[in-house]
């Protein structure tokens, strides 16, 4: 194959977003050459299809920050013409060209082995959102969630959220309360493992105080903001909050007193440049014990329906994960 398809944006002479035709004489620098068959979808890929998102740091770029598929070159011995893999995070469709393409070219150091009992398909069902939320779970696991602990899920009808409840119900997790705006949700996030489902406007106290009364134990956020800064004088003593998003804010408002009075914790949450050894150990994770790609609502695309899928997400009306089918059979 000399020439492939891939998804670019351009920032000059005005900015676009094309499928085009490339040649693998100009595919980019590493070691792992690889045909893309599957990609996801993220809020980060959104944010990468439009002027001024803030994602891609240099153009012109071909985004999508998740990639499953087959090797067809490697110059590192870890990996074999043949074998599946996994590829998210680091650069990957920000500033290296990404899984946008159906072929692709990757240092060896982002490449993670498509572990037993995953398909390529399931990989990319969780993809980067995938992945997030099982940082999350585990954090809060560590931080002493037990199964009859009360736990919050904000932005529930998205990727990272939607991922988060179908894990804690696989898990065993009792109280699993969604927060989501969307009323159109409610059914599936019920199917998916949430036990009760609240709007964030519920959760605002009558009297906003630095300590208000502790209703929740641990809190998965993916909102961030005012939401975020609304919950944190909510957790219980020695509760945590795993803090992963920023859907609507980066502002975080709060005081030292939950933290200093309560033990409340703070868990950040980062999955691009989480260490190698512990991203094998999360991937392990999501082929087994929290493997719940069969329950999650997953929207099956076709290479041409990512721009209608990125407006889905930048309009807040998309639900659950999109796959999209980048190789053609
Ligand atoms: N830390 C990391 O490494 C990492 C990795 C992946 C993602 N993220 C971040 O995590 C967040 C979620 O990612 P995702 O891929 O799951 O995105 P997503 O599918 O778009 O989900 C975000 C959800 O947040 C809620 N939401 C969106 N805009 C909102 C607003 N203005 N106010 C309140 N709620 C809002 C919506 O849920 P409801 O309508 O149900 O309320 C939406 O479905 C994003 O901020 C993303 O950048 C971080």
């Amino acid at each position: 194959m000399k020439h492939y398809e891939a998804l670019t944006v351009k920032d000059e002479p005005v900015f676009t977003l094309e499928k085009e035709t490339l040649s693998t004489e100009n595919l980019p620098t590493g070691d792992v050459t690889f045909k893309v068959e599957y990609s996801g979808v993220n809020y980060k890929d959104a944010l990468a299809s439009i002027e001024k998102g803030g994602v891609i740091r240099q153009y012109p770029m071909v985004p999508g920050i998740d990639a499953s598929g087959v090797v067809l070159d490697s110059q590192d011995p870890d990996f074999k013409m043949g074998q599946e893999i996994i590829v998210t995070s680091y650069g990957f469709g920000v500033s290296h060209p990404g899984g946008y393409s159906q072929i692709q070219k990757v240092p060896a150091e982002w490449v993670v082995p498509l572990p037993e009992g995953l398909t390529l398909k399931d990989a990319m069902k969780f993809g980067t959102a995938g992945f997030t939320a099982a940082l999350a779970v585990q954090g809060i696991e560590e931080a002493g969630a037990k199964k009859d602990s009360r736990i919050l899920i904000t932005g529930a009808s998205g990727g990272v959220g939607s991922i988060a409840i179908a894990m804690l119900k696989k898990l065993g997790f009792e109280h699993v309360i969604a927060v989501s705006r969307k009323d159109s949700a409610k059914n599936w996030l019920t199917d998916l493992g949430a036990t009760e489902i609240v709007t964030p406007d519920s959760l605002i106290p009558e009297k906003p105080k630095a300590l208000n009364k502790q209703n929740f134990d641990f809190v998965i956020d993916t909102v961030g903001g005012a939401l975020a800064s609304t919950l944190i004088p909510q957790i219980q003593y020695d509760g945590a909050m795993a803090l992963c998003g920023n859907a609507s804010g980066i502002k975080l408002d709060t005081t030292v007193l939950p933290f200093i009075l309560r033990g409340v914790k703070l868990l950040g949450i980062d999955s691009v440049n989480t260490p190698m050894a512990k991203r094998q150990q999360i991937w392990q994770r999501l082929a087994t014990d929290l493997n719940v790609a069969d329950v999650l609502k997953v929207n099956e695309l076709a290479f041409d329906e990512l721009p209608a899928t990125f407006e889905a997400l930048l309009g807040g009306t998309h639900e659950g994960r999109s796959v999209v089918k980048i190789a053609v059979d």
